[in-house]
């Protein structure tokens, strides 16, 4: 029995992971809520309905936003007629530049630690137009539909200035180098273009990737209000306390009196932050006094939320009989605009992937005049693996060698650009239970050997990567009552992805509790903390959070129990929580109850704010995941049609805190990743730099007849440098299905395509 509950019993341990410390036990244990599957709990309320997203508050007297997109890339408004709008049934305001109220321009991302904005434009105050479909009038009207049919009796006339809307045109306008978030994006080490021509094998490539649309199935939308001096928001929001400071920003207030709610969010990926849609519904609030509800349309989403922009990526690799890499080249251009720097950064995932004698990166940007484009899941990683590791695979046939036996060759035993060593890296070990769990033994190394009727089938591997992150700001308030449950507040946010499920696990496993004594709350700006839901990073960051607040009650519990406790003289870091109370660790039946050293101290409750500790390990340690991606397809030698016959992802990323909701992490990744390999495009319109798709009837996202059995391993290998062991799944799924389609497509048929997505036209 002792045994039992010293398996249970955890220690507190707030600098655990931060160099030269000790491991945080939760790595280790075994027998408690965190590892378990457990079905996420907000799950029931999403299938009753009972969940509200952003555009479900209702509110009195709310009135409907409708939004009119520009039809011209740039230039500025001569003329805007709205008598006929204002005069329409139910119409209660038309907006435009001549009435918005004076606001300052967003706040883009980097401009300020808590910048929301995904550009850095004015928002409605000036004639000019920077992009085709930016928003130059709000329509709010008793119901969506008046408002949605106001905006059609809107007369504009433009003056059209010079714009540049095609990619080859801004090429040739010329390039610069890129920077992402303020950083440059060029790394060169020895000579790698002298390396690369010395080289007995070598690879020398381009390859495109296009634009993106984000298209989460909630569409962007914000329930607002005024109510006095504070403006109250109900967003779809992945960073609601970066939005209560931007919005105050822009409208001169206090971050403080702006209170943005997010509880639950359809989905993400980087693109629900701050765009003008938001802004232009306080707006228009503030000028109407009246609530107002604003859902973007999906045509709406594709005008007014960036997404990822297109790359071309030079990759050249030169190698030995042997595979290992004498240099790597990974140099190209990616579109952008002059509201916000946000050059595709795809050479990240070459900074650390692999080891080279030589390394040649560079991202430069060519300007476009369109809508500014953001983060999208895995920005750099998604789309620069399919460059790299397409690159892999060709040097691989070219060598004629195995291409997950030239991955071995060529893994890194330091970061081959920090010079640090890896906290954890296990990729083989996930590369080779993926080959035994696919068959890759199966695969036949001459590509087109074998068929089936009209299908063509392949196989092809490719590494995933995204590193982890976990950002500064982490504070969390811990509240515990005499009945024995606990409460974990953070303006943290649920996507979707199981942020809370995950949390109540950790929470409950640190103290001792059940899951139903535990409540965690998240996605409000006046609750503590910074967090962004981004850059895989939140679980981490909460993790951190919630050990430093756990550490703080643990201290506090003991000082309330006092002498004449069973703890009496125990330290916080040689007691755990079991069983609703604290023990001592290595003396389990020394213990008290947290009913009852509260009640001993006449206390209903004891409350902590801790804020984690700084990410330290980062500077410290390469810390990245991998992934081990295996695809088959079949091409129809018909129709050149390419269908994903299997695929299996065996990832490496650390601790697996809920199997369940990592499972369904990583299979959404690769299913975006099969939509950028195969269907996803965002058309411009070259001479208009109109968006040509903007519905999911003309952007393809892939449906579930285009989604085979998609199987997940891991390694479930604890980082022993970061909270609880994880490190991020959110992002790391997309990365190296782009690669891995593409060379089953080379193995099916001998074609090689360099341009996503690999559409049937391609493969005729
Ligand atoms: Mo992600 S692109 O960091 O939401």
């Amino acid at each position: 029995a002792v045994q039992g509950v010293m398996m249970k019993a955890i220690a507190v341990a707030p600098d655990s992971w931060i160099p030269g410390g000790v491991p945080d036990p939760l790595i280790v244990h075994q027998h408690g809520h965190v590892g378990r599957s457990l079905s996420r709990i907000d799950g029931p309320l999403k299938v009753r309905g009972a969940a509200p997203f952003a555009a479900e508050f209702p509110m009195d007297g709310m009135v409907y936003a409708a939004v009119l997109f520009s039809t011209i890339a740039r230039g500025r408004i001569a003329t805007i007629d709205a008598q006929a709008a204002e005069a329409a049934e139910g119409v209660a305001l038309v907006m435009t530049y001549k009435n918005a109220p004076r606001m300052k321009p967003m706040p883009g991302f980097g401009s300020n630690a808590k910048a929301a904005g995904g550009a850095s434009l004015p928002v409605m105050q000036d004639p000019e137009i920077h992009w085709n479909g930016q928003p130059i009038a709000v329509v709010l009207a008793e119901t969506q539909e008046q408002a949605d049919h106001a905006t059609s009796l809107i007369d504009v006339t433009y003056e059209v200035a010079p714009s540049v809307t095609s990619f080859a045109e801004a090429k040739g306008v010329g390039v610069e180098p890129g920077l992402f978030m303020g950083s440059p994006l060029k790394i060169e080490i020895g000579d790698a273009e002298a390396a690369l021509a010395a080289a007995p094998h070598r690879i020398d490539a381009v390859y495109e990737t296009p634009y993106h649309t984000h298209n989460p199935i909630e569409l962007h939308a914000a329930t607002v209000a005024w109510q006095g001096d504070t403006l109250r928001i109900h967003d779809a929001s992945q960073a609601v306390a970066h939005m209560a400071w931007s919005m105050g920003h822009m409208f001169g207030i206090g971050e403080d009196q702006v209170h943005v709610t997010s509880p639950f969010v359809g989905g993400g990926f980087g693109s629900k932050t701050l765009w003008q849609h938001q802004v232009l519904a306080a707006a228009a609030a503030k000028l109407v006094g009246r609530p107002v509800r604003i859902m973007l349309s999906r045509e709406g989403v594709y005008r007014v939320v960036g997404g990822r922009s297109l790359t071309e990526q030079r990759v050249a690799i030169g190698a030995g009989a042997d595979g290992v890499f004498a240099a790597i080249v990974h140099t190209g251009i990616s579109a952008t605009t002059r509201s916000n720097a946000f050059p595709e950064p795809f050479i990240l995932p070459t900074m650390s992937v692999y080891g080279a004698g030589s390394f040649k990166l560079e991202v430069d940007i060519a300007y476009v005049d369109m809508l500014a484009n953001t983060f999208m899941r895995a920005p750099g990683e998604a789309v620069g693996t399919f460059a790299l590791e397409c690159a892999i695979d060709e040097l691989a046939h070219q060598i004629g060698m195995d291409p997950i036996e030239i991955r071995h060759r060529n893994e890194p035993d330091k970061d081959p650009v920090k010079g640090l060593p890896h906290s954890q890296l296990d990729i083989a070990k996930a590369y080779a239970q993926g080959a035994e769990a696919f068959g890759w033994n199966k695969r036949k190394a001459v590509p087109g050997s074998r068929r089936e009727g009209e299908w063509l089938i392949g196989m092809g591997v490719a590494t995933g990567t995204y590193p982890y992150h976990r950002m500064p700001g982490g504070a969390a308030r811990m509240t515990l009552t005499r009945d024995g449950h606990a409460t974990i507040e953070i303006a943290a946010h649920e996507m979707g992805m199981g942020t809370a499920t995950a949390h109540t696990q950790v929470t409950a496993d640190r103290l001792g509790l059940g899951l139903d004594q535990v409540t965690f709350r998240y996605g409000d700006s006046l609750m503590p903390g910074v967090v962004l839901a981004g850059g895989s990073q939140q679980t981490a960051s909460i993790g951190a959070s919630i050990i430093a607040a756990h550490a703080l009650l643990v201290t506090e519990l003991l000082q309330l129990a006092g002498n004449d406790s069973p703890l009496a003289g125990l330290k916080p870091d040689e007691v755990g929580g079991r069983d609703g109370g604290l023990c001592k660790l290595d003396e389990p039946e020394r213990f008290e109850s947290y009913a009852s050293i509260l009640s001993r101290a006449q206390r209903n409750e004891i409350s902590v704010l801790g804020e984690a500790a700084k990410p330290l390990e980062l500077q410290h340690w390469s810390m990245h995941s991998h992934g081990a991606m295996f695809c088959e397809v079949k091409v129809s030698t018909v129709t050149g049609e390419t269908r994903v016959s299997r695929f299996l992802g065996s990832f490496d990323c650390g601790r697996i805190l809920n199997p369940k909701t990592a499972m369904s992490q990583f299979r959404g990744g690769i299913i975006m990743g099969l939509g950028l390999a195969l269907t996803e495009e965002t058309l411009l319109d070259t001479r208009s730099g109109r968006i040509m798709n903007p519905s999911l009837s003309d952007y393809h996202v892939p449906v579930h007849m285009d989604v085979p059995e998609i199987d997940v391993i891991w390694t479930d290998i604890p980082d022993p440098h970061t909270p609880m062991g994880a490190r991020g799944i959110g992002e790391i799924g997309i990365t190296g299905v782009g690669a891995a389609v593409a060379n089953a497509v080379f193995n099916a048929t001998g074609k090689r395509i360099r341009s996503l997505p690999i559409t049937l036209d391609k493969l005729l």
